[in-house]
């Protein structure tokens, strides 16, 4: 077997740097003859590009994707105690940054078949004890949460929305990407290394249409400030490292070609995988343009198939095992199992599968292999 299936990683960082290093290595070149570390030009071009990008006016460049959220929930004014409406499948982080910009996390299920927060689920969860201030959709593994109901939902409570897209960099529905949804237009991303756009440590940004917001955010992001020794606000440390936006800025240029690859393999795993009994693909919702973050199946006996994967050098993960309320960092929320079965379902069954640009059909057809092989041995 030659080399590259013998071992083949849910992510390969190494990949996606041979293709930017001559770039990033003269732009850190750069960077050091300057000593300019913090902001600069290079953040500055970077926003450009990624607004533009986005299809958005505005890109503020953060520390990371938490923060990101966060500052957003806060540029938008979110009350103190305001309960925020989230699925309970996602990353940890989505809750941690409402409960840290003074909100209170309400869960809500998602739909069985794509696992996004399902609009009628939101409607009851918005309309319970703690209320809804704000919706927070999760565009999860790659596409865009339905975002018509969820802005139809978010203006009939007066409530903001806040898109948390850090895994959804390109992904557009009907056309339009994160932070042009909603009455306030704002969506959080995350470039933590493994993203569709990685950064080579943390990095995250706010993407908004709104003038106004725009201002708060930079300020929020920088001590309150706009000034030099001017502290309009409390605010935070949370600005962008030149470093990073040189890496940024070399991956955004590939981008879109790398999502097209992504699609590209997504189809072809799809095609290989068709026929294999007990697996559940994953499905793209009507109107998205899904840019495959990850590739997560559904299959029975998940940490079986999970071990004889990684045992046959398979790099399968899984996003995530436990969900979000029944973390022990939320139990102060009083949630049970039980709450939200389809979302608990759903974390005992999903496989994530290796999923890059670079990925090879010899790849994918080795791991359909290794999933069809453990499979059989259940
Ligand atoms: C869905 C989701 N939300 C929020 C985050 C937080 O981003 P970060 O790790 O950059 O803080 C991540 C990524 O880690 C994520 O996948």
């Amino acid at each position: 077997m030659s080399a590259d299936l013998d071992r083949i990683p849910l992510v390969d960082l190494a990949a996606a740097h041979a293709e930017v290093a001559a770039e990033v290595e003269a732009g850190w070149a750069r960077v050091l003859a300057a000593c300019a570390f913090v902001g600069g030009p290079d953040v500055a071009e970077f926003e450009r590009e990624f607004a533009a990008f986005t299809g958005v006016a505005h890109c503020v460049a953060v520390a990371n994707g938490t923060d990101a959220i966060e500052l957003a929930l806060r540029a938008l004014g979110l009350p103190a105690g305001g309960g925020v409406v989230m699925p309970a499948n996602t990353f940890t982080a989505t809750a941690e940054a409402v409960v840290r910009a003074g909100g209170r996390p309400v869960f809500a299920d998602v739909d069985d078949e794509f696992l996004l927060l399902d609009p009628q689920r939101a409607a009851e969860a918005s309309a319970g004890p703690v209320g809804a201030a704000a919706l927070v959709p999760v565009h999860l593994n790659g596409q865009l949460a339905p975002m018509g109901a969820l802005e139809a939902l978010a203006r009939a409570r007066g409530a903001f929305l806040v898109e948390d897209a850090a895994q959804a960099q390109g992904a557009t529905q009907d056309g339009r990407g994160p932070g042009s949804w909603g009455p306030n237009g704002i969506a959080g991303t995350s470039f933590y290394p493994g993203k569709n756009l990685g950064a080579y440590g943390d990095a995250g940004a706010v993407v908004t249409g709104d003038d106004a917001h725009d201002l708060v955010l930079r300020e929020l992001r920088d001590h309150g400030s706009s000034r030099k020794y001017v502290h309009t606000r409390l605010g935070f440390n949370s600005r962008l490292d030149t470093v990073q936006a040189v890496v940024l800025r070399a991956k955004l240029r590939r981008l879109a070609d790398w999502n097209v690859a992504r699609r590209a393999a997504a189809a072809r795993y799809d095609s290989l995988l068709a026929n294999l009994d007990g697996v559940r693909l994953p499905r793209t919702a009507p109107g998205n343009e899904h840019v495959w973050h990850l590739y997560a199946v559904r299959v029975p006996e998940r940490d079986k198939v999970l071990a004889l994967l990684n045992e046959a050098g398979v790099g399968a993960g899984v996003h995530y095992p436990v969900p979000v309320h029944l973390q022990p960092a939320f139990r102060e929320l009083g949630h049970a199992k039980g709450d939200f079965p389809v979302a608990e379902r759903a974390a005992e069954e999903i496989l994530t599968l290796p999923l890059f640009p670079q990925l090879t059909a010899g790849q994918q057809e080795r791991v359909a292999e290794v999933l069809a092989g453990a499979l059989s041995r259940l």
